[in-house]
């Protein structure tokens, strides 16, 4: 499958880590941080019945985190996000 040069793309800063990324817009959080290695502990793989992908989040702009579950959110804009340390998946 090719990449589509032309998708608009987003900054992602990851705490705990200070990681810095860029993905494309619109792409699922959750898959995002798979992109970058970052796996959560016994998550239900994304139909929204675990809540173990809570994150906090605080997008562009905007001061406040607030929690969301990563599998049922897209990234629309650039965002900081807070990965809980208790859900950190070692591999
Ligand atoms: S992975 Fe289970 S609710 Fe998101």
């Amino acid at each position: 499958m090719q990449a589509n040069r032309s998708q608009e793309h987003v900054s992602l800063y990851i705490e705990p880590w200070g990681l810095e990324t860029s993905q494309p817009k619109g792409l699922n959080i959750m898959l995002a941080l798979n992109k970058e290695g970052i796996y959560f502990k016994n998550a239900c793989g994304g139909d929204g019945s675990c809540g173990r992908c809570k994150i906090e989040i605080s997008e562009e702009g905007n001061q406040e985190y607030q929690e969301i579950l990563s599998c049922k959110s897209s990234l629309s804009k650039d965002v900081r996000i807070k990965f809980p340390p208790e859900m950190i998946l070692d591999l």
